[in-house]
């Protein structure tokens, strides 16, 4: 039988690095959900659309031609034939897409899509809505937090590798603004699903984290 492993919690928590290892360990499909949202705002400000115009936004995403498929064990996408990755991930769109995925239709597009990918086998899926919208009935619901500092530091450390030079605060400050978005929403707000098992990782390794989850998987499953 198909099974979903649900990863949700805020920014930076780690959720990326520890669904990806799970899904390895456990020959799923990995899916990051935030992609399909970064993809949705990536192509809107693309094509100069008005971000905060949800009408035409919904729009310029259904009318793009998206193909999902399996490379390796993830599960990526194209849109009209290109597959963004370094572009999802500037400073820029880190700003805007909390914004584009507070609008109703585009969740319901992307929750159309994830629960399609259910088609390719087994998956985990990080987000923010998993456990608690878009996959409610599995057992599999996992929260994984971490203090705010240590969650920018964490960023922090990941931007520089890219190149990306922002200032240690700014990403806090960035952070933090995703985060009050993200949790005060009406639509599908983050917030532990009920029943998910919440992980806190501030002084945790990601082995460590990993190992938590696939424990708690294991021990379900016996
Ligand atoms: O990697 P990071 O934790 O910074 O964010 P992400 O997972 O790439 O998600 C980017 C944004 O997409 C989040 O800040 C949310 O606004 C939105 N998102 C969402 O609303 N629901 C999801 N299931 C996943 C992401």
């Amino acid at each position: 039988m198909t099974q979903v492993i649900a990863i949700d919690g805020p920014s930076a928590s780690g959720k990326s690095t520890v669904a990806k290892a799970v899904a390895k360990r456990l020959g799923f499909f990995y899916v990051d959900s935030g992609s399909i949202y970064r993809g949705i705002t990536w192509h809107a400000l693309e094509n100069e659309v008005d971000i905060h115009d949800a009408d035409a936004v919904i729009q310029n995403t259904r009318s793009a031609d998206w193909v999902f498929r399996a490379e390796q064990n993830v599960a990526v996408f194209s849109i009209n034939g290109y597959t963004p990755t370094d572009e999802l991930r500037t400073a820029r769109l880190s700003e805007a897409v909390s914004d584009v995925a507070s609008m109703p239709k585009v969740r319901a597009f992307v929750n159309d899509r994830l629960r399609e990918l259910t088609g390719l086998g087994s998956l985990t899926i990080d987000g923010r809505d998993i456990g608690s919208v878009v996959f409610p009935d599995t057992p599999y619901k996992f929260y994984l937090d971490a203090d705010p500092a240590e969650r920018a530091q964490r960023r922090y450390r990941e931007l520089v590798e890219t190149g990306e030079a922002e200032k240690a605060q700014e990403v806090l400050e960035s952070l933090k603004r995703r985060d009050a978005k993200d949790s005060s929403r009406e639509e599908a707000p983050l917030k532990v699903a009920d029943g998910a098992y919440v992980i806190n990782s501030t002084s945790m390794t990601i082995d460590e984290v990993v190992q938590a989850v696939i424990d708690k998987v294991e021990g379900d499953l016996r």
